[in-house]
C-alpha cells in the first residue's frame, strides 16, 4: 500500500488568514493541500477560481491538488495549469468530454485526477480509470464542507482499491468529505492513501497542529493493528 498522505482543504480555513493557516498546515506536516473550485452549476456553491491558486503558489512549495466542482470544467484546464495547479480533479459527471480532458492534462505534465459523486457507480470509471494519477471518491455530496462521513463510503472505497489493483495500480486512491481522527484509520483500511480533511484541520476548537498530529496518530495507529492483523 502506498504512503498516506494527508491533505489540508483551504474551504474552512480563515481566509483573511489565509497564509498563516497555510504556513500552519505546512509545519503540522501536511502533504499537500487541496482547493475546493466550485461554479454555483455543478454544485450550489460558489468558492475561487485560478487566481486563488496562484496566491497559494507563492504562498508555500506544497503540491497543490485542486478538485473542479465546475461545469464542463474542460474550459478551465488551461488556466489552472498556469495558475500552477499540481493535480487537477474533474467529476464524471461535469463534462462529456473526459477522455480528451485527461488527455490534455497528460500532455501538459499536470496529475490527472477523476472524481464520482457518492451517486455515481464505479462503473463509470471502465474507459478512463488507466488515464487517471489519481481516483477521488467523494464520501459527501460535493458543495461544503463540514459534513458528515457517508458510512457506505467505505465499502465503495474498498471496490475502488479492488478496481485500482485490476486496471492501474499507480493510481492513488483518494476521498474527500467529512474526514476526522476518528474515521481515518477506517479510510485508510478500506484502501485509501490520500485524505482530504477540511473542517478537521481549520476549526475553531483545536489548533492546526493539534488537529493535524491526531490524524497523522490514527493513522499510525491504523497501521500498526493492521500489521498485527497480518502477523501469523
Ligand atoms: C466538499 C469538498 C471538500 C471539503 C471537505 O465539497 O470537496 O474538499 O473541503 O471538508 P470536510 O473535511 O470538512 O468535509
Ligand atoms: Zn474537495
Amino acid at each position: 500500500m502506498k504512503p498516506a498522505q494527508i491533505g489540508a482543504s483551504i474551504l474552512t480555513a480563515d481566509l483573511l488568514r489565509l497564509g498563516e493557516q497555510i504556513e500552519l498546515a505546512e509545519a503540522a506536516g501536511v502533504d499537500f493541500l487541496h482547493l475546493d473550485i466550485m461554479d454555483g452549476m455543478f454544485v450550489p456553491n460558489i468558492t475561487f477560481g485560478p487566481i486563488m491558486v496562484e496566491t497559494v503558489r507563492r504562498a508555500t512549495t506544497l503540491p497543490i491538488d485542486v478538485h473542479l466542482m465546475i461545469e464542463a470544467p474542460e474550459r478551465y484546464l488551461e488556466a489552472f495549469i498556469s495558475a500552477g495547479a499540481t493535480a487537477l480533479t474533474l467529476h464524471v459527471e461535469a463534462t462529456d468530454h473526459l477522455h480528451s480532458a485527461l488527455h490534455m492534462l497528460k500532455r501538459a505534465d499536470v496529475r490527472a485526477g477523476i472524481t464520482l459523486n457518492p451517486a455515481t457507480p464505479l462503473v463509470m470509471l471502465e474507459e478512463v480509470l488507466p488515464l487517471a494519477d489519481q481516483l477521488l471518491i467523494m464520501s459527501v455530496n460535493p458543495g461544503f464542507g463540514g459534513q458528515s462521513f457517508i458510512p457506505g463510503s467505505l465499502n465503495k472505497i474498498e471496490r475502488a482499491r479492488a478496481l485500482i489493483e485490476q486496471m492501474n495500480p499507480k493510481c492513488n486512491l483518494e476521498v474527500d468529505g467529512g474526514i476526522k481522527s476518528s474515521n481515518i484509520g477506517r479510510v485508510r483500511a478500506a484502501g485509501a492513501d490520500m485524505f482530504v480533511v477540511g473542517s478537521a484541520v481549520f476549526n475553531d476548537e483545536s489548533s492546526v497542529t493539534d488537529s493535524v498530529e491526531a490524524l497523522r496518530a490514527a493513522l499510525d495507529r491504523a497501521a500498526t493493528s493492521s500489521i498485527r492483523a497480518h502477523q501469523p
